[in-house]
């Protein structure tokens, strides 16, 4: 081994079936923990040109169908600070490694407010704005100011503001275009010392109400959202998921419409370019609710999270959700697209 291979310490066939949420079991043929942003851009530096890396972060928003044959670098430097402050706000740097919710909960915890309703989102903070992490009314990119990582390519160190990140709904270019070219080791956000709560959100309300909160604080925004995640979407230490495994389709208003007039109780929400529509409700009515296929279901509760029930392989959760694909389109005429990475 020379010394630029040994910059990062790889392990040969690991197992990843306790790093990804589904808990699919494959292996990455070479798999490396990156601790240390400038070890990463040396390997990088030395190795770009003919290596082409797969990131991985915790795995709860993949499915794997088959072993990893790309170095797997997990990226996992620690660490959070608040860079700058004023009697308004604060900038706050935190690691890509660092797990999500905890990083919430870290800045609650010193009255910086604006990520209490992306709380309990499962992952690590360097997938955040992979594809622009929301809940409840609001996403990463209302808070990351910008993101920082290394060129795989190069080794080169590349800050990203905002607007260079092209967050879009479930989206940014690390998600597509720029995929596995870029890993992401900090991510700066802007956050505020007073609180605006951010409550439009039916459930967030009606959980208040119930717990009869009328003055909520971020606090409570927070354990409101805890509280119906934990009642809506299964918890993958106990049954393996991705979360949600389609996007909500956005369609055309005349598209819309014409669902509507046929089914008068379907969900449908106004967006920007269209209307979006409630993947889970589609997917239920087409009667996919609580079926399983092969060890791979659809949750009892919630139609958009696909899970496994034990014996599922990722062959045969990608096969259950092109069924779906395939009987959505064919009965409402939308085309579902996966939300989490298939490899
Ligand atoms: P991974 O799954 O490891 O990776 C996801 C993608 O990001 C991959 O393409 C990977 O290559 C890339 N990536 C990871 N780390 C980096 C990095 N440092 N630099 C560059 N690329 C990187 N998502 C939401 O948006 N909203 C939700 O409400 C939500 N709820 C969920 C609930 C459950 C129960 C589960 C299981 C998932 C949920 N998710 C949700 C999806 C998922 O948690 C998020 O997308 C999360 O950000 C993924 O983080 P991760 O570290 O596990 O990334
Ligand atoms: N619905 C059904 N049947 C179901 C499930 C849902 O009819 O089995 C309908 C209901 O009408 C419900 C509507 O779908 O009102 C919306 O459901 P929900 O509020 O649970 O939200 P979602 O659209 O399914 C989205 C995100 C989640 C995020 C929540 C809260 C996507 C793809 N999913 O889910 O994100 O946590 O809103 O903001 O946008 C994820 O991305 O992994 C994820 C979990």
């Amino acid at each position: 081994m020379t010394n630029a291979q040994s910059i990062l310490e790889f392990q040969s066939n690991v197992s990843l079936k306790g790093r990804n949420t589904f808990g699919i079991a494959a292996n990455a043929k070479r798999f490396a923990e990156v601790t240390d942003e400038s070890a990463l851009q040396r390997w990088a530096n030395e190795h770009g040109k003919n290596e082409r890396p797969f990131i991985l972060g915790g795995g709860s928003n993949l499915l794997l169908t088959a072993d990893i044959a790309e170095p797997v670098l997990h990226i996992a430097p620690l660490g959070i600070r608040v860079v700058e402050q004023d009697a308004a706000s604060a900038l706050v740097e935190a690691m890509a490694g660092e797990p999500w919710h905890a990083f919430v909960l870290w800045t609650l915890e010193r009255g910086l407010c604006g990520l209490e309703n992306l709380s309990l989102i499962p992952g690590y903070v360097g997938a955040g704005p992979v594809q622009n992490i929301g809940a409840y009314g609001v996403e990463i990119k209302e808070r990351c100011e910008r993101v920082v990582a290394v060129d795989l390519r190069t080794g080169e160190l590349k800050t990203f503001s905002r607007g260079e990140c092209a967050f879009g709904y479930r989206d940014s270019i690390f998600k597509h275009l720029e995929r596995d070219r870029y890993a992401i080791t900090r991510v700066y956000f802007r956050l505020s010392k007073t609180f605006s709560a951010r409550v439009t959100y039916g459930d967030i309300q009606s959980e208040l109400a119930a717990n009869k909160v009328a003055s909520p604080t971020a606090r409570d925004v927070s354990n409101a959202v805890i509280a119906i995640r934990s009642r809506k979407l299964p918890d993958p230490a106990v049954i393996g998921n991705a979360g949600s495994f389609f996007q909500n389709p956005v369609v055309s208003v005349v598209k819309a419409d014409e669902l509507s007039a046929k089914h008068p109780t379907m969900a449908r929400y106004p967006a920007p370019d269209g209307v979006k529509l409630a993947a889970g409700w589609l997917i239920e009515h087409a009667g996919w609710k609580g079926r399983t296929i092969n060890g791979a279901g659809v949750h009892e509760k919630h139609a958009l999270v696909l899970v496994n029930h034990g014996g599922a392989t990722g062959a045969s959760l990608w096969q259950l959700a092109q069924m779906i694909q395939v009987d959505v389109l064919a009965k409402f005429g939308v085309q579902l697209e996966a939300e989490p990475r298939v490899v």
